[in-house]
């Protein structure tokens, strides 16, 4: 599908933009072209951690140019692994013939919740692990009781220091675990433990994101015995070794979600190229209800502005529920939508706090509480300096600022760096006018 001759984005972004701290954009144009969607970050980084569970050779394609990518590579390196990573061909390829370290440095961990995919991996292959508590993005309470919770069940002693966790098992065994809530990546950090457990391990209500499913293929790949994945039930047989794998990354869901909505907020029209039709169906049905138009080719989407713009209500919610990567963003839309709009956020505690940012831009949108927000479009927006919380309110700022007249000053962009590549390439290649400091 073909709409329209554009200059491809350079896909790698290195350089001068790594220091800037600030984008520009002038919006008003609307989005038009063709954009081919890269690898879904939130799949490489549980792919990569699970190269800790073999002494193989592991190499990943498709792998997403990111700032969350190279803390991975870092941390992977610490613990003992081999890691070449070539930006310019989107490869990582893992070693980890030993493990030599089994504490995962605070200084990583703390800058990325991922950084505790690490922790079932080893604990499964060395039957030792401590690693301090997460940090990452702020979006209310983030916890990991449900994967210490799962390392308990599968016979781990479980140490909770001040701010850290250590966790032995001479081996880890199969165990019915039912998860309080389907944390995504509880489940994949469970997942990894079990396949090197010794006897059957059962997983109830497990999380079902895409990207679980395409780890679990993974791990079957290496020798893992899995069944019930893409659904809330998961059983592992375990097994004793797992063999290296070479796999290529499913595109970003979340990334071709940014670019939709982007492309229907600014009343515009894209081909979306490389993306999968199932994982963007929560998406479609709501640009669908809000008057957009979605069609699809085997592995391509194109996304329409349609004449008007409704109101519609969003509710956040696990796979395949809308998801909660993708409200905010949504929420721009929302301020071009006839009527009064909602969106419920009913995944994390405290992920509406972008909506004051975007009043700065004259959206009129009331915070009803942590969880619910209410807009009232039509609005005008008008170009302001607003400032990035997390990754996906920063794109949403970034999007805000493509449909507001006037120039807007986006900063602590570092945010937006961690999950998306080359963001200001890939929207200067639609048409929009969009630049770093
Ligand atoms: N939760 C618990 N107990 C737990 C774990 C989680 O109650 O032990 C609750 C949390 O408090 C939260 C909710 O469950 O309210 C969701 O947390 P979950 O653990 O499912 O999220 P996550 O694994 O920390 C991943 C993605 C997020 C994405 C969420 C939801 C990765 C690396 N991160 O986070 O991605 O928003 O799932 O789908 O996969 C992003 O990419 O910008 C991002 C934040």
């Amino acid at each position: 599908m073909q709409i329209a001759e554009r200059p491809t984005s350079a896909t790698i972004e290195h350089g001068l933009s790594a220091s800037a701290t600030r984008i520009i954009t002038e919006g008003g144009t609307p989005l038009r072209g063709n954009l081919r969607i890269g690898g879904a970050k939130n799949a490489a980084l549980p792919m990569m951690a699970a190269a800790l569970l073999t002494d193989e050779p592991c190499t990943l394609e498709n792998v997403p140019i990111l700032a969350d990518i190279y803390v991975m590579v870092d941390l992977l390196r610490r613990l003992g692994a081999d890691v070449e990573f070539t930006p310019e061909l989107h490869r990582v390829r893992i070693h980890a013939r030993d493990i030599t370290e089994r504490t995962a440095p605070a200084d990583l961990v703390e800058r990325m919740r991922a950084s505790f995919l690490v922790s079932g991996p080893i604990l499964a292959r060395t039957g030792e692990m401590t690693s301090p508590a997460p940090g990452g993005c702020k979006l209310g309470s983030r916890p990991v009781d449900v994967d210490v919770r799962g390392f308990k069940r599968m016979g781990a002693n479980v140490f909770v220091g001040d701010g850290f966790y250590k966790m032995t098992a001479s081996r880890l065994e199969g165990a019915e675990i039912y998860m309080d809530y389907p944390s995504h990546t509880g489940t994949e950090n469970l997942l990894m433990a079990a396949t090197l457990s010794r006897g059957v391990t059962t997983i109830v209500n497990a999380a079902a994101e895409p990207e679980i499913d395409a780890l679990g293929k993974m791990l079957i790949e290496m020798g893992a015995k899995i069944e019930g994945l893409g659904t809330p039930y998961l059983r592992i047989t375990g097994v004793e070794r797992l063999h290296g794998f070479h796999t290529s990354i499913l595109p970003d869901r979340l990334e071709a979600g940014t670019f939709a909505i982007g492309a229907v907020a600014t009343g515009g029209e894209i081909v979306l190229e490389n993306v999968n039709q199932r994982d963007m169906l929560p998406l479609t049905y709501k640009l669908r209800e809000a008057g957009a138009e979605v069609w699809w080719g085997d592995s391509d989407m194109l996304v329409r502005a349609g004449k008007t713009l409704d109101s519609v209500e969003v509710q956040a919610l696990p796979f395949p529920g809308f998801p909660t990567d993708l409200q905010a963003a949504f929420a721009v839309l929302l301020t071009q939508a006839n009527g009064v709009s909602r969106i419920y956020e009913r995944v994390f505690n405290d992920r509406l706090r972008y909506v004051d940012e975007l009043a700065k831009m004259g959206a009129r949108v009331q915070l009803v509480n942590n969880q619910e927000a209410r807009f009232t479009g039509p609005t005008p927006l008008h170009g302001a300096d607003v400032t990035a919380l997390d990754i996906r309110s920063g794109a949403c700022l970034i999007l805000a600022g493509l449909v507001a007249s006037g120039e807007s000053r986006i900063s602590e962009i570092k945010h937006v760096r961690r999950g998306y590549e080359d963001i200001v390439g890939k929207f200067a290649s639609l048409g929009a006018s969009i630049r770093y400091e």
